[in-house]
């Protein structure tokens, strides 16, 4: 048996404690390689200001269900690292302790700087409408235990807080009052990326046509896009993600350890999303679909601020004849090579 330890900061909010620790035990099973039947205890601790949601709870909603679980809280020492969760993550792999890989994570790294250096990891995704970015990126995520950004999501989040106060995304000067009041977040639920807007879940309304074209007009303004790559960046650091969306490799990260330029042809692509509409319950005709994915195309390649653009380093995948799976099994092989 091996004991494997983490830690990472968290803000004192139930979704903020859960996300933070359920990254902290995607790092600890990525770096050590772990399957969830091997882990037979974690011991979490919390320090006194982080009280409004037990650790314990994000494990079990990750599918650690057999591993006994305990939280207790961490002595409370004069300079100590506030707001600070940790862990022992028991574990009976056959390995020594000494190969044991400890995660010290974001804030948390300070504790343990020996330990802490190498272990953020970035996969960026960039290509046009309806690629296939999110639905390979979610499976890339879950296979390499990575944490995924779905950055058009955030001006999604945007377009329709705009569209609901009635401002026209088509106006900067409309739409720029807005932004320092809006706020979203992820949160984590039952192991899937949910999208909020003020407490809403937005993550199915923002799935429209209309809040997507709203959301190319809005991304052509740089105050937003500057506050929305600061959270990107923010989200990314110091952790292991993969982040899907048009600048991420020529400008949100520009050193992610990975890149890649996701295509598809515009048919496809339209056919695509085509059928996501209609699983959704939305109605639209083939003709319709490509003349809006092509227009949003042409919107997101010759915008001024941080157009669509290939990367000079990224690498090309064109998945017009490729399943998700092909696409997903090849991103999988090149992040494991670089890992
Ligand atoms: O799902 P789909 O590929 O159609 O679009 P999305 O990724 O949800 O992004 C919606 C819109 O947000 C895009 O058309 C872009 O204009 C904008 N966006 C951006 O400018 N930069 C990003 N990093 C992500 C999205």
């Amino acid at each position: 048996m091996i004991c494997i330890r983490g830690a990472i900061q968290a803000e004192n909010t139930k979704q903020s404690i859960w996300q933070e620790t359920e990254t902290m035990l995607r790092e600890a099973i990525q770096a050590n390689d772990l399957a969830l039947e091997e882990i037979v205890a974690i011991q979490f601790t919390a320090t006194a200001d982080l009280d409004a949601a037990y650790p314990a709870v994000a494990a079990r909603k990750m599918g650690i269900t057999e591993a006994a679980l305990s939280c207790v809280a961490e002595m409370k020492v004069v300079g100590s690292l506030p707001r600070c969760l940790r862990m022992n993550l028991w574990v009976e792999n056959g390995k020594a302790q000494k190969e044991a890989k400890h995660v010290y994570l974001g804030g948390a790294a300070v504790l343990r700087p020996d330990l802490a250096g190498g272990k953020s990891f970035a996969v960026a995704i960039d290509g046009p409408a309806g690629s296939g970015k999110s639905t390979v990126a979610k499976q890339v995520a879950s296979d390499l235990a990575l944490i995924y950004i779905d950055t058009g999501a955030m001006y999604r989040a945007f377009s329709l807080y705009c569209m609901r106060l009635g401002l026209s995304t088509e106006q900067e000067e409309a739409v720029l009052p807005a932004l320092s009041d809006f706020s979203m977040e992820f949160r984590n639920e039952n192991g899937q990326r949910r999208v909020y807007l003020a407490g809403e879940d937005i993550t199915q309304t923002i799935r429209t046509q209309q809040v997507g074209q709203g959301a190319s007009n809005v991304a052509r303004y740089l105050p937003v896009r500057e506050k929305l790559v600061e959270l990107q960046r923010h989200m990314a650091q110091g952790k292991r993600v993969i982040m899907d969306g048009r600048d991420i490799g020529t400008h949100v990260l520009p050193n992610a350890q990975l890149k890649i330029y996701l295509d598809a042809a515009l048919e496809e692509r339209a056919k695509r999303r085509l059928g996501e509409l209609r699983e959704n319950g939305q109605q639209a005709t083939l003709p319709e679909v490509t003349a809006q994915i092509a227009a949003r195309d042409d919107n997101d390649k010759n915008r001024q601020y941080h157009p669509l653009r290939q990367a000079d380093d990224a690498i090309v995948i064109d998945s017009t004849d490729m399943t998700v799976e092909e696409v997903a099994a090849a991103i999988e092989q090149l992040a494991k090579e670089r890992m």
